[in-house]
């Protein structure tokens, strides 16, 4: 990004003066470049949680919390999630462009062809406890990826930055599928390479060898469509997590396992699960205004699941269209009378009027509606944030191989603000008051 000649800020503080530089990114606010503060004033800045600090410079997806707008390489979300599919938007993240048919041809069947799993990765699933936490498992078995696959862990070589990114994409619907069958007992569903992306994943998450499964169209439809509206979201703590991990040096599986620990938290991807639990806790409407009342409360530390987000000070574009999925699911399911989705469509209404949310501008977001969606397919809560994995991974991937594609990339080190004491000296035990 081109530092902006005629753009400077200046920075004052005691008899220092500081004319810093500042950037013009092609969206959103300028930036300051604060690179040479602490090397020219001695100081360091100070932004816990980095509400107002930029870390790195990307060029693949964009988001106005303001507009309610977020752009996958330029493309609205709201298009990609109507007119594209999951394995051209992982395209789109990961070149740039949208492909022609030979070259999105040529990208699929390279997916597809390392859909299966090493065959010795089963042992490894038998050596969770049953009732693990399929993030634990995922965040587990992607880890030992790396093990699995020595010859795509060298970062400098390009092609194994690629075979290791294919290979994540592929693999992930199995592992997470894997996941799903440990945890209820039920045998290893291998990959089907006929069927597209979504439609495999569910057939590995709900086929048995005792009966034929079907994939139902519209379910695959939906399903596709929670993998777009999760695929990425720029600098988010999880991506930034990965990208922390790879300055390093570290091997891309090992990076994307990190992300995968970080997006647990319910304050980040564990937010579906920790919301559809909301939901059926509140049980029923009339309930909804003591939950509220609540979350409102200082006091108490109880939050609206699924409502809010550090960047989205408006709709969550990805809600509005989860918000239509979960009424054509539910719709084909016969079950549009479902009281869970009773229950956020009048808990919606009613945050949306109180003052406390429109004032903090808190709107519901992704996770609000997908829940309820996975709910209905079939899927325990314990699965929606390791469905959340499955789909960002390649977000993770695309933002790892940006970096590791820059230049300028350093390892991340934050500094700090020093609250501790400063030097003493170390008494002897028998000494100690
Ligand atoms: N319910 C009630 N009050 C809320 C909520 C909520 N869901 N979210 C924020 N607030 C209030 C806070 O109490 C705070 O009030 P105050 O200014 O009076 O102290 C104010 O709104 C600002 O909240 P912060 O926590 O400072 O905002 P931040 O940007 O740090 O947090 C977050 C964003 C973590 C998403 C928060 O809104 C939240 O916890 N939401 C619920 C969990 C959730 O749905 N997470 C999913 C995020 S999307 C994703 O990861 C895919």
């Amino acid at each position: 990004m081109p530092t902006d000649a005629f753009k400077t800020a200046k920075l004052s503080f005691g008899d220092k003066t500081l004319d810093l530089p500042m950037q013009s990114p092609t969206a959103g606010p300028d930036v300051i470049d604060i690179r040479k503060l602490y090397a020219l004033g001695d100081v360091f800045t100070y932004d816990p949680g980095f509400t107002s600090t930029a870390a790195c410079e990307s060029a693949i997806t964009y988001i106005d919390g303001d507009k309610g707008e977020l752009l996958y390489r330029g493309y609205p979300i709201d298009q990609l999630a109507e007119k594209s599919h999951f394995l051209e938007v992982c395209y789109i993240l990961l070149y740039g462009e949208l492909p022609d048919t030979a070259k999105l041809d040529d990208f699929v069947s390279r997916v597809t062809n390392h859909t299966m799993l090493h065959e010795q990765m089963h042992f490894f699933y038998r050596g969770f406890r049953r009732d693990a936490h399929p993030m634990a498992i995922i965040c587990g078995v992607q880890g030992a990826m790396s093990s699995f696959y020595h010859d795509s862990i060298d970062i400098s070589d390009p092609w194994q930055r690629e075979v290791a990114t294919i290979r994540m994409i592929a693999k992930m619907p199995t592992i997470v599928a894997w996941a799903y069958k440990y945890s209820v007992g039920q045998p290893f569903i291998y990959p089907r390479n006929d069927l597209d992306y979504a439609s495999n994943f569910l057939q590995m998450c709900f086929a048995v060898p005792a009966e034929d499964y079907v994939v139902n169209p519209i379910l695959s439809r939906a399903m596709d469509r929670i993998f777009t509206l999760h695929a990425d979201h720029e600098q988010n703590a999880s991506t930034s997590t990965v990208r922390l991990a790879g300055s390093s040096g570290a091997n891309p599986f090992a990076c994307i396992a990190a992300g995968i620990a970080c997006l647990w938290g319910p304050a980040h991807g564990g937010a579906n699960q920790a919301c559809l639990e909301m939901l059926r806790e509140i049980g029923t409407v009339d309930r909804i205004p003591e939950y509220i009342a609540r979350a409102k409360d200082k006091d108490d530390p109880f939050r609206l699941m699924g409502f809010g987000h550090r960047v989205y000070k408006n709709f969550d574009p990805r809600a509005k269209v989860m918000k239509e999925s979960a009424d054509e699911v539910l719709g084909l399911l016969g079950i549009e009378n479902n009281p869970t989705l009773q229950v956020a469509k009048e808990l919606e209404r009613i945050a949306l009027e109180d003052p406390y949310f429109v004032e903090k501008k808190l709107y519901p977001n992704v996770d609000f509606y997908s829940g309820i969606i996975l709910d209905a397919m079939g899927f325990p809560t314990s699965m929606f944030t390791p469905i959340f994995a499955l789909a960002r991974t390649v977000g993770w991937i695309a933002q790892w191989k940006e970096m590791m594609e820059d230049p300028t990339q350093k390892i991340g080190r934050p500094r700090q603000l020093y609250t501790g004491e400063t030097s003493r000296d170390y008494v002897d035990i028998e000494n100690r008051a």
